[in-house]
Formats: structure tokens, sequence, C-alpha cells
């Protein structure tokens, strides 16, 4: 009986181990995001000016304004449009008195946010395994 016990320890041990190094070694590719220098630019002002305070990229931020990861493929929002935005303050959105290349390096930030991913993430699949299936952006270079 104490011979069972041990050997199911075992066989425990190398399951686990075997499952670990599965999961540790996994070589998912998620893909290589690069910012252009523009982008970096548009995320500084991003950062500096706490956009995320009110908006939200992937669901996280504040919750004042508009979820923006998409927002530069929105098919009714122009760059003018946005453009707009960001220096006329409407509502409780400020207004920020960037030069006209801040607001196109904002807007680089933003349309280089929008080709990583959709949110929300509306035709993601579950499958029978349990794990979740995104729906990727096909078309990088949008
Ligand atoms: C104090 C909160 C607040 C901050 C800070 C803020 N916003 Fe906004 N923003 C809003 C609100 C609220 C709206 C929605 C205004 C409306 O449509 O009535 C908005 C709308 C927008 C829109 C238009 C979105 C759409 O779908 O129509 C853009 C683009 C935008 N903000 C960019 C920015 C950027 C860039 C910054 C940082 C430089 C920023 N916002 C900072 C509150 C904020």
């Amino acid at each position: 009986m104490h011979k069972y016990y041990v050997s199911v320890f075992f066989i425990l041990v190398v399951i686990y181990v075997l499952y670990s190094k599965e999961i540790y070694t996994e070589k998912t590719n998620f893909g290589y995001i690069k910012l252009s220098s523009n982008a970096l630019k548009g995320e500084n002002l991003w950062l500096q000016n706490n956009c995320n305070a009110c908006h939200q990229l992937y669901g996280l931020g504040g919750y004042m304004g508009p979820d923006l990861t998409n927002v530069s493929s929105h098919p009714q929002k122009s760059a003018e449009y946005l453009k707009v935005m960001m220096i006329s303050g409407v509502k409780s959105m400020p207004k920020f008195n960037f030069s006209s290349d801040e607001q196109e390096y904002i807007l680089q930030f933003l349309k280089e946010v929008d080709r990583t991913g959709y949110y929300p993430n509306r035709n993601a699949q579950i499958k029978y395994t349990g794990w979740v299936q995104y729906q990727k952006k096909e078309n990088n270079e949008k």
C-alpha cells in the first residue's frame, strides 16, 4: 500500500514538471510591436497630459471619456475630427494647446495602437479547450 502512494506521488511530480515546462517554455508569437519615432513622441504627449486619466486603451484607464483603442480606424471619425477634438475642448474633454506637429504625433500614436488589435474583441471565440481565440487585425498597415 505504501509503495502505491509513493508511485502516485512520483507520477504527480512528473506530470507537474512536464506541465510547468510546457507552460513556461511555450513560444507563442504575440508579434513584435514597435512604435515609430513619431508615435513615441505621441505616446509621451499622451503620458505627459494624462489622457489615460479619462480615456482607456484596451479598456484600461479612466472612464470619463471613451476608449480610444480603435478610434483612429473608426469609419466616421476622420483625422481632422480627432485633431479638432484634441484642441477645441468638448464637454468634459479639456482643451489642449497642441501644435499641429504634436497633434500629428498623437494621431500617429493612436494609429499604431489601433493596428495592434480590436477592443472590445467582439469576435473572440471560445474554443472547446477553454482557450480564447482572439480576432486579430489582419491588415497591420492600416
Ligand atoms: C478630463 C478628462 C479627459 C482628459 C484628460 C482627456 N480627455 Fe479626451 N475626451 C474626454 C471626453 C469626456 C470625451 C468625449 C467628449 C464628447 O464626445 O462629448 C473625449 C473625447 C476625446 C476624443 C474623441 C473620441 C471620439 O470617439 O469621438 C479624442 C480623440 C480624445 N478625447 C483625445 C484625448 C487626448 C489625446 C487626450 C490627452 C492629450 C485626452 N483626450 C484627454 C475626456 C478627457
